[in-house]
């Protein structure tokens, strides 16, 4: 049966992850038998290359050539599918970037990645089909043909036999295996998963699946529980450019603390904070304090060597205001660089994580340097969601 995905991988590494996953599990308690058509949502926490659920079947009981299953997200970037035969010689795995579908298949001596079809982060569900017809592997996108991959090997046809597994959320090899790499982390849901016809039940590596909102909108969310941290060090800054930050929000749904940088060994360089109960949104600096009013639709905020600028824009009043207080800083940059930024709440003393004052509310938009700010690459907490809030 050349019906299926066969692909290879370090042997020896996935029976590590495997059997990683039994120790996690303990006694083979908590393993939870699941159908492959259960919603997953694939932001739930666990090591980031570490799948949702996984199912072994044998190949000779495969009597279908199609998958297929409902994808939504936001989020441009993720691992969505695998699948393997001969213990991970062979392999496929499904994935975005950019928002756009990307393929990459390892069959005998056969190496390719291929992306192609619509953009499918939009925020909306979406149906997705791989299947496999002998040398051609195809892909469908909400009935259309979104790309055919077509793959012809200098060796023998071999007959199939042995088991296939299937991985949603992450995969069965080692990421140094694939051609692209990517970021694995995806904050997206699939649902109504069809594999290849298999009424086999799933393993869940988890305890609970974690629901999927009835209804999502673009935005990063915070349910008050926990924060984003990111080390400054990852954004690039230009000697003369300043350091530039900007959000766009609802302020008046967001409560705690929504933005805050802090230098090593030294205080906190900025917090914002929204209060829900005094309609304000206070930017603190050192000693000093800008009030708003939490009616703001944007806020831009600048640090460069001599000044500090702040820019409002209130939705109602339909207006911009726009403050420069005079600082001197020289060194600010070399600080920054070296510091810690958190989103939804404020880093407690010392080096470690620990947090506070955590921030609830949907945060639309946040930009750093003019490029959006992706809390996948973060050390976040898992109720944090990374592309989608609650609609
Ligand atoms: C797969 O099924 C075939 C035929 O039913 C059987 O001979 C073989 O042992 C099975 N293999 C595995 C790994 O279960
Ligand atoms: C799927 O499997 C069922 C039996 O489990 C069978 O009746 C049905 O025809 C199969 N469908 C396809 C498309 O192969
Ligand atoms: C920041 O960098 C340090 C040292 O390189 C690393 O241990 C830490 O995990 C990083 N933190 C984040 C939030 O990326
Ligand atoms: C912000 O949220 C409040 C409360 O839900 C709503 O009344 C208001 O219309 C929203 N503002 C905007 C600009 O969407």
């Amino acid at each position: 049966m050349s019906l299926v995905w066969k692909v290879m991988a370090l042997l020896v590494l996935s029976l590590a992850l495997l059997t990683c996953g039994a120790e996690v599990q303990g006694n083979g308690q908590g393993k939870k038998q699941v159908p492959g058509s259960s919603t997953v949502h694939l932001s739930q926490d666990r090591d980031i290359w570490r799948p949702l659920i996984h199912t072994t079947v044998n190949l000779s009981e495969i009597n279908s050539i199609k998958s297929s299953f409902e994808l939504r997200t936001f989020d441009p970037e993720g691992v969505i599918f695998y699948g393997d035969t001969k213990n991970g010689v062979d392999w496929f795995v499904l994935s975005l970037k950019d928002g756009i579908p990307l393929m990459q298949i390892s069959r005998g001596d056969i190496l390719i990645s291929v992306a192609g079809g619509p953009k499918l982060n939009d925020g909306k569900w979406h149906t997705l089909e791989v299947s496999n017809h002998g040398k051609f592997v195809i892909l469908e996108v909400d009935g259309s043909e979104g790309v055919t991959v077509g793959m012809k090997s200098q060796q023998a046809d071999e007959v199939i036999s042995g088991e296939l597994r299937l991985a949603l959320g992450g995969i069965l090899i080692s990421k140094e295996k694939m051609i692209v790499q990517f970021e694995p982390r995806m904050d997206g849901c699939v649902r109504k998963g069809s594999w290849l016809n298999i009424s086999t039940p799933w393993q869940s590596e988890v305890e609970d699946l974690w629901p999927c909102y009835q209804n999502i909108r673009p935005g990063s969310y915070f349910s008050g529980k926990g924060f984003a941290i990111f080390n400054t060090s990852v954004f690039l800054t230009e000697e003369d450019d300043g350091i530039k930050f900007e959000l766009w929000s609802n302020f008046t749904q967001m409560d705690g603390t929504i933005l805050s940088i802090k230098a090593p060994e030294q205080g906190l360089m900025f917090t914002l904070v929204a209060n829900k109960n005094t309609k304000v949104v206070t930017f603190t600096r050192g000693k000093e304090k800008t009030y708003m009013r939490n009616t703001l639709r944007r806020l831009l905020i600048k640090f460069s060597e001599d000044s500090l600028l702040l820019v409002i824009e209130e939705s109602e009043l339909d207006s911009t205001s726009t403050t420069i207080m005079p600082m001197n800083h020289p060194g600010y940059l070399t600080t920054w660089r070296k510091s810690r930024l958190t989103v939804g709440g404020l880093l407690g003393e010392g080096e470690d994580s620990v947090g506070s004052q955590f921030l609830t509310g949907c945060l639309e938009k946040i930009q750093i340097q003019g490029r959006d700010l992706d809390l996948d690459l973060a050390v976040k907490h898992m109720s944090v969601s990374s592309h989608s809030c609650p609609a």
